[in-house]
């Protein structure tokens, strides 16, 4: 079938068949793991024959090359420039590489959420010296904006939270965030992991300071990359604590007395990156731009309202943020969310739990049929 959201750039047979698992399972699990794609295989493949044919010669003549164009489409793709863009392994290393780069300047509060992902939370936690204040939902969905307003204060170093909720879906206003973060004179760090992919951002527009996000979930490109935006005007007023010969200027010099941060977001890189994932996500984030974000939006939108407004029909009571903040990660609540998960997956339906909520997250390549299967599979299941 084919949707007139995707019309303008694929159709959404074609592109389902770039996805092998959508022909044997339905996959509504794309906040966990995005589905590999057929040109991510064959991108993984050239690797691979690479590295049988020139060995080592590869990095040169290929391999760093590779590099650079993801950091570049990277880089469009959140509508900044390459030189904002650091590669890491993972978010739990890019917000340990910016924790360790700003001068704490009589500063010792981070601010964060009680719906983040924890390791967000746990870079300040095991630093003594730092107040780590964590805000309460009163609703179990969202935090006002308010919240963070309330609490800032001339003691605050970091507004540190996700751009969108992983367990409620609720995408947060980053810009406001950013805002009131700078008016206190704070850092704004935004975890976008649960964003890229699935919500349309613009970086150096919205004025966050560090926002970081990677391939493994929206951006089907799998694990072992993670990626880092510093704002222009931060990259060269920063040295990281925490570094690696890839942050150094001429690092195929091999100086050992000789370090000299680079002069663009390189610096705050770790060694070398994770060339599969390199390759991998070259093909996820192609597929991505190919189909484009407004698209990708839309068609989840159309997805994620029929998922909610089918259960709701048929009686489970769904975690339901505001219109305007809803993204495609769907929360249901159950009793017995594990058992649920096995009864659907036995029926090739492949989706997820969190304690009290069986979690769907339908992406683009997912077409309706496989939302009303879900939703049947539930109420079977419930008998
Ligand atoms: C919002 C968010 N941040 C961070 C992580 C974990 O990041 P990493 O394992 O790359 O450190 C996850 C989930 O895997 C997540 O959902």
């Amino acid at each position: 079938m084919s949707s007139p959201h995707l019309q303008r750039v694929t159709d959404l047979e074609s592109l389902r068949a770039e996805f092998p698992i959508l022909g044997s399972r339905t996959y509504l699990n794309s906040c966990s793991l995005g589905a590999l794609s057929h040109r991510s295989e064959r991108y993984l493949q050239e690797f691979t024959n690479r590295w049988h044919e020139m060995g080592a010669a590869a990095w040169y003549d290929h391999w760093l090359g590779k590099v650079e164009d993801l950091r570049s489409r990277v880089a469009t793709f959140l509508g900044t420039t390459p030189r904002e863009i650091a590669l890491l392994p993972s978010t739990s290393a890019a917000l340990s590489v910016v924790a360790e780069s700003v001068p704490a300047k009589g500063r010792n509060r981070v601010i964060c959420a009680e719906l983040d992902f924890p390791t967000l939370a746990y870079q300040w936690a095991v630093k003594p010296e730092i107040e780590l204040v964590v805000l309460r939902s009163e609703d179990g969905i969202r935090i006002d904006p308010e919240q963070f307003a309330a609490e800032i204060d001339e003691r605050t170093l970091f507004l540190a939270t996700s751009h969108v909720f992983f367990t409620t879906g609720y995408e947060q206003d980053i810009a406001e965030l950013a805002r009131i973060a700078r008016a206190a004179g704070a850092y704004s760090l935004i975890d976008g992991y649960q964003g890229a992919g699935q919500v349309a951002i613009s970086l150096p527009e919205c004025g966050a300071d560090f926002y970081t996000a990677g391939p493994l979930k929206w951006l089907c490109g799998g694990p072992g990359l993670a990626y880092l935006y510093v704002r222009e005007a931060l990259v060269e007023a920063l040295e990281p604590r925490i570094t690696s010969w890839f942050a150094t200027e001429d690092q195929f010099d091999f100086e050992l007395e000789k370090f000299v941060f680079r002069a663009d977001a390189r610096r705050f890189e770790l060694g070398t990156p994770s060339l599969p994932t390199i390759h991998t996500s070259l093909g996820g984030q192609e597929i991505i731009d190919d189909v484009g974000i407004e698209a990708i939006v839309a068609w989840n939108r159309v997805l994620t309202d029929r998922l909610v407004d089918k259960a709701r029909s048929a009686g489970f009571n769904v975690l339901q943020p505001p219109t305007e903040n809803r993204t495609a990660i769907v929360m249901i609540h159950h009793d017995d969310p594990a058992d649920a998960v096995r009864h659907l997956s036995d029926h090739g339906v492949i989706v997820d739990h969190r304690p009290g909520f069986v979690r769907v997250s339908p992406h683009f390549y997912n077409n309706e049929e496989e939302v009303d299967l879900c939703v049947d599979l539930l109420m079977k299941h419930r008998g």
